[in-house]
């Protein structure tokens, strides 16, 4: 099944439900307003046509590449009717889609394929294919206002198959590193635009406080500060790189998720599913304005397009329905100058009536909403509403003129609709080599006894055992061409950290692997290298009560401990993992995070052709009783933690 299956089969339900209810209530005093107002002929299925307008004058102001933004986007305003415009306000789902020319008969703004909705041709080809068919559309509107085209790459164009996968954010976090965070971001761009998407819902800017949450490997960093300046280099490096030489179109970047996500508190999340996502935040107002608001401010300063607000709550309400947080302090305070989109459903998450939860959002902030599915109903919603008095005209026109700077600031006005792939880009060698450099940079050297690292390339014997030593599967981790990620050697064009370490070592230099350390009787060697792995995950499907590394790794681990002379482990994780002291029997460990498809940077550490320079983006607690950790390094229990954030050792 395609995207956020578990997800999709319970929301599915309940959009029934929530339409059911509201409708009954609804249903007439809604056929009533809309026949009043004119505006809308429906037809017996309940569906609706929308107006038939005149086209605008010919050579309006807004059709002018050199005229003013401010002065486009007023006078495109000025040609739009009540339902154009709230056409612009809806981001659907391609999936949910029910026609590709409803792009066009609703006016809709945006459309997106959230992880794992993909064409049934999977390659750069079909994504052209398929973007171009909904730009299309929509260029056949009246006013032929061009869409945006958003996806999760979070690391990378990471939805195709052949893609250059770079690591998750935790490991850029560990990276530090503010130029190759922006070049990171710059070989996205580039490899979004070869498929004509121009948005993507990044950077992240989440403080993880408790390794718990599915979620930590999405952030940075848990220290604001470095939130802050690697969310500012990321949205510099999508929105201002040139990404083609044919092109002045940049991808417009989203900061995530406002506000205050990553404080909250296991087992307090309402979603039955779920322990911490989706939960409470538990930051005060002022950790809110002193912790969580920097990274957003520093985004917005660094003019990020669009900022997409949590699903979760604060106090007794959402946070998407809270004006204070998004207009008084973002909008007003901040300056935030681009508009406000809603995650997944999140408008109607939690909300019993459909109609009141959209007005009370929009009336908070909120400027386009990911239905994802609800598209007709959220124009019907709306244009009563504002009929009625219970959305203010000057509401809506703020929200459309937020997101039309953002059109055409980004030239989509002028942008000709790319048909043919520029598959040259998707997976460049140029890419994977900043992809590789990122991987060297953000492995954390956080345990080398006697100076075991760097390993000589010539040692007579290694062995290779682990999980997580031939999986680019598990590498990558999740939101890799599906939402949950695949666990396996498939990935068409990377290395495992195996197929790097066995291209490092000189020939002489015996290399065996055997994933489970079944090695032949009597097998003994210089050094044992174990890579051991969490399975993929993502969202609230990761929060786990108790994250350690798996029975099977810690068999490998013991097995080779038996073998070698030396041990050293290499863990790819999400998140920092309670290793209970077992450490203390290894002679060396490395955290390599979710590196991506470009394993050998792994190796290029271990031997020594790149030095160690990562730190700890994060506190790696002891034990569960230290949880959460808050952002000063002090524990629950007020026990020191195995490694503070910045440890990190040189290995030269
Ligand atoms: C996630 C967002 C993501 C969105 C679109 C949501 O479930 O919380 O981070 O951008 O889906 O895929």
């Amino acid at each position: 099944m395609g995207r956020k299956s578990q997800k999709q089969i319970s929301k599915s339900k309940k959009v029934i439900k929530d339409t059911l209810r509201t409708h009954k209530y609804a249903a007439l005093g809604l056929l009533f307003v809309a026949l009043l107002a004119g505006t809308i002929a429906v037809k017996p299925d309940g569906d609706y046509e929308p107006e038939v307008l005149p086209p605008p004058p010919e050579n309006a102001l807004y059709t002018q590449p050199n005229a003013p933004i401010e002065e486009r986007v007023a006078d495109l305003l000025s040609h739009m009717s009540l339902d154009e415009k709230i056409g612009q306000m809806a981001l659907v789902d391609k999936n949910s889609l029910k026609n590709i020319d409803d792009t066009r008969k609703y006016r809709i703004g945006a459309v997106l394929s959230g992880a794992g909705a993909k064409p049934a041709d999977n390659t750069p080809r079909g994504w052209v294919n398929m973007v171009a068919s909904y730009k299309t559309a929509a260029s056949n509107s009246r006013l032929k206002i061009p869409i945006l085209y958003g996806i999760d790459a979070g690391h990378g164009h990471s939805n195709i198959p052949g893609a250059t996968v770079f690591p998750h954010f935790i490991g850029l976090g560990a990276s530090g590193d503010v130029d190759l965070v922006k070049r990171v971001a710059a070989a996205t761009a580039m490899e979004l635009d070869a498929t004509g998407v121009n948005w993507s819902y990044s950077p992240n800017l989440d403080a993880p406080k408790d390794i718990r949450w599915g979620r930590v490997y999405e952030a940075f960093s848990d220290d604001p500060k470095l939130i802050a300046s690697l969310g500012q280099a990321y949205v510099t490096g999508l929105q201002e790189s040139p990404v083609s030489d044919d092109s002045k179109t940049f991808v417009l970047a989203t900061a995530k998720h406002y506000l205050g996500t990553g404080s909250m508190l296991w087992g307090e999340s309402d979603n039955k599913d779920f322990e911490i996502d989706q939960g409470k935040t538990a930051a005060d107002e002022q950790a809110l304005t002193d912790e969580y608001l920097p990274p957003f401010a520093a985004a917005s300063d660094a003019n990020t397009s669009s900022i997409m607000v949590g699903l979760h709550k604060w106090g007794d309400g959402t946070i998407i329905t809270n004006q204070y947080l998004l207009t008084d302090k973002l909008k007003n305070e901040v300056g935030f100058k681009g508009f406000l989109v809603s995650d997944w459903y999140g408008v109607y998450e939690r909300a019993g009536n459909k109609y009141n939860a959209t007005v009370k959002a929009i009336n908070a902030g909120l400027d386009m909403a990911m239905l994802p599915y609800d598209y007709k109903s959220f124009i019907r919603d709306v244009h009563r509403a504002v009929d009625r008095g219970d959305i203010s005209k000057e509401r809506i026109d703020d929200a459309v003129t937020r997101i039309l700077r953002q059109k055409f600031q980004a030239g989509l006005f002028e942008e000709s609709i790319k048909t043919t792939p520029t598959p040259a880009k998707i997976g460049a060698a140029e890419h994977r080599t900043v992809a590789r450099e990122a991987v060297a940079k953000s492995s954390v050297l956080l345990k080398n006894k006697d100076n075991l690292l760097p390993l000589a390339k010539s040692s007579n014997s290694i062995l290779i055992a682990g999980s997580g030593a031939d999986n680019i599967g598990r590498q990558s981790g999740a939101w890799t061409v599906e939402w949950q990620g695949i666990d396996g050697n498939w990935l068409p064009g990377g290395t495992s950290v195996l197929r790097g370490i066995k291209s490092k070592v000189e020939r002489s230099t015996t290399v065996r692997y055997d994933r489970d350390a079944d090695f032949v009787a009597g097998t003994k060697a210089a050094i044992g290298i174990a890579v051991v792995s969490e399975k993929p995950y993502a969202e609230g499907w990761g929060d786990n009560a108790n994250p350690t590394i798996s029975k099977e790794d810690r068999e490998v681990i013991k097995k080779l401990r038996a073998l070698s002379d030396k041990v050293v482990v290499v863990i790819i994780s999400g998140r920092p993992l309670l290793l209970n002291n077992d450490q203390e029997n290894w002679d060396a460990l490395v955290a390599s995070w979710l590196p991506g498809s470009e394993g050998a940077g792994i190796a290029d550490v271990l031997f020594g052709d790149k030095p160690f320079t990562a730190k700890l983006p994060l506190p790696w607690p002891a034990s569960l009783s230290q949880i959460p950790v808050a952002s000063d390094g002090s524990t629950a229990d007020s026990t020191p933690l195995l490694y503070p954030r910045g440890h990190g050792l040189a290995s030269q």
